[in-house]
């Protein structure tokens, strides 16, 4: 065992919940039997469905599957133990909050911290919807507008949450974090907390993913997703990247079956070097037209200001920015009002799309004229 897996280890059972750490995890037949031979131990019916013989829709998917794994492994540069494969991202950051923090735990412990995670809003909303599912504390320390939105590492390091997330490239802000500081972080809270970096957008910014460093980082956790560059959405699945001993906690708690097979089969087949060359050009293209957006919203007469972005959408201020939603959206262009988000009151998020798409929403903003922006008679 690495020391790096050691220090994994002890740390796993430092904060994990001692019931979760004890608890005999619920085993599956398939994670008992490989889905070989007479298959008589599963309840499953004999017989597929019309049309779904080809992947034995009548049996249950491999828990977590090998081959897959193997793929996500080589594309992520990681251990095949260092992934968990999940219904998309939103299922790794649940599995976290379920597996390190107790309902009502925001009181500190005996060690110090909290059974608390950590936010730093503008943010992905879905780190506090999981927290307040679980009843877990909530810590928020605000990025830092003023230092084009990144975080208070600082204030972070003494947060006492258990789970600190951070996003890079952020949602809804689109900037980059910086690696080194986000790394220090992690070493100044190695004993304490982990440090989760959702880099679901990591493709579009050209920089150079967190993946590896889970291999020298004990308390490191990535989150990446096949959702957005690989263009996957609709398959539902995310990887959890961490130190085994991290990765073996959560399989304690993800539901016995959790990627369907079609999933598995939509994925094995696209990730591939050909799929890779194909996302590669689809980025390409996505970054040309976040610049030509960037070049032509500049002064269109509602945009009051676009945030530098590293991602696959941009976030523009604007005069009002729930009149230009509805606006938008009676044209059919569907945006996204981001003015409920702490300091981003007027901002609304567009996604980059098509050349096509782009030139619709182009075509709406340097026409359109916000009604409450008309001079009061
Ligand atoms: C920052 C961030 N993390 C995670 C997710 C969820 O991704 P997934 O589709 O893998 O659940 C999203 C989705 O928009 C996101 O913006």
């Amino acid at each position: 065992m690495s020391t790096t897996q050691e220090q994994a280890t002890a740390l796993v059972q430092a904060l994990a919940r001692p019931e979760i750490a004890a608890m005999k995890p619920y085993t599956s037949a398939r994670s008992l039997a490989p889905g070989r031979g007479i298959l008589l131990n599963a309840n499953e019916n004999p017989w597929p469905p019309p049309g779904g013989d080809e992947l034995d829709l009548n049996r249950y998917p491999e828990p977590q599957p090998a081959e897959l794994g193997q793929l996500l492994a080589n594309y992520y540069e990681v251990e095949a133990d260092q992934i968990l494969m999940t219904r998309g991202s939103d299922e790794g950051i649940d599995l976290l909050v379920r597996a390190f923090c107790a309902a009502n735990g925001s009181q500190p412990s005996a060690r110090g911290n909290n059974d608390a995670i950590a936010i730093c809003p503008p943010c992905f909303g879905m780190y506090a919807i999981a927290a307040t599912i679980q009843g877990a504390g909530i810590h928020a320390y605000p990025l830092q507008a003023t230092q084009g939105f990144q975080p208070d590492y600082a204030a972070l390091a003494t947060s006492g949450a258990k789970l600190i997330f951070l996003c890079s490239p952020n949602n809804p802000t689109g900037n980059l974090l910086n690696t080194q500081q986000v790394l220090k972080l992690a070493q100044r809270v190695s004993s304490s907390a982990l440090v989760v970096v959702d880099e679901a957008y990591i493709e579009f910014s050209g920089h150079t993913s967190l993946s590896q460093a889970v291999a020298e980082q004990a308390n490191l956790v990535v989150l990446r997703t096949l959702s957005k560059a690989w263009g996957l959405a609709g398959v539902r699945l995310g990887a959890l990247l961490a130190q085994a001993p991290v990765v073996e906690l959560l399989k304690r708690i993800i539901p016995p079956y959790p990627l369907p097979k079609p999933t598995i089969a939509a994925v094995t087949r696209v990730l591939n070097e050909l799929g890779q060359q194909r996302m590669k050009q689809q980025i390409a293209i996505i970054k040309r037209e976040r610049e030509r957006l960037q070049t032509h919203l500049t002064g269109a007469p509602m945009v009051q200001g676009i945030y530098p972005s590293a991602a696959n959408f941009l976030l523009l201020r604007v005069h009002n920015a729930a009149n230009t939603v509805r606006a938008a959206a009676r044209l059919g262009l569907i945006l996204r009002d981001q003015s409920q988000q702490e300091g981003l009151g007027q901002c609304v998020r567009v996604t980059i799309g098509t050349p096509a798409d782009n030139d619709a929403l182009l075509d709406f903003f340097t026409t359109y004229q916000d009604p409450a922006a008309e001079p009061q008679g």
